[in-house]
């Protein structure tokens, strides 16, 4: 499953294929009368059946709900189809990403922080059962400013002036998180992954 975030509408040619898309979803956060669904339900390669859910953050991003008044709702509707649920909560704040994490701590296996493309040293399993990061971090150029030629991010903050951002192409990574849960969706470990080109 792929999920997205705040540049989810940047692209208009995938605003057909979300009205389709089954495993491609976008925050409920969004408006409910715009395309697409946030709720993923598949099957794992060992038949276990696994649910995805995808919401932003409020603080710093334009959401048309803020993401606790639609979690609880989301999680009780994943829960009808599996106890293995991943939450992928695009968002900014730490303290946001951290207090949804708490709430849902014991009703979802993982509450995985995306959105700032820094890697966060705080992957752990919490009381409850849930697997948390702040942020899994950045697939891309990490010689760059996140993901943008520095020389380009440096001059439009410098200048004020509009910049056409282009990808950086150096210091390649995948970043990311490893969770491991029992058939019970209850996590047992969750480690950050870094894996450096060579
Ligand atoms: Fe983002």
């Amino acid at each position: 499953m792929i999920t997205l975030g705040n540049h989810t509408w940047a692209r208009r040619e995938l605003v057909p294929y979300l009205e389709q898309s089954e495993r491609v979803i976008r925050p409920a956060n969004f408006s409910r009368h715009a395309p697409g669904r946030s709720l993923a339900l598949g099957t794992s390669r060992d038949g276990t059946p696994v649910a995805v859910l995808n919401l932003l953050g409020s603080l710093y991003l334009d959401v048309a709900q803020g993401p606790f008044e639609l979690v609880d709702e989301l999680v009780a509707q994943a829960r009808q189809h599996t106890k293995t649920i991943l939450v992928d909560f695009h968002a900014e704040a730490t303290s946001e990403k951290i207090a949804l994490a708490r709430w849902l701590d014991g009703r979802v296996t993982a509450v995985i922080g995306t959105h700032t493309h820094v890697q966060t040293a705080d992957a752990r399993v919490q009381p409850g059962g849930t697997a948390a990061i702040t942020d899994a971090g950045m697939t891309g150029p990490h010689d760059s400013v996140i993901g943008v030629e520095a020389h380009l991010a440096i001059g439009r903050m410098r200048t004020g002036l509009p910049v056409r951002f282009h990808p950086a192409e150096g210091g390649v990574r995948i970043e990311g998180v490893l969770v491991e849960c029992d058939a019970g969706g209850r996590a047992t470990s969750c480690e950050a992954v870094r894996v450096e080109a060579g």
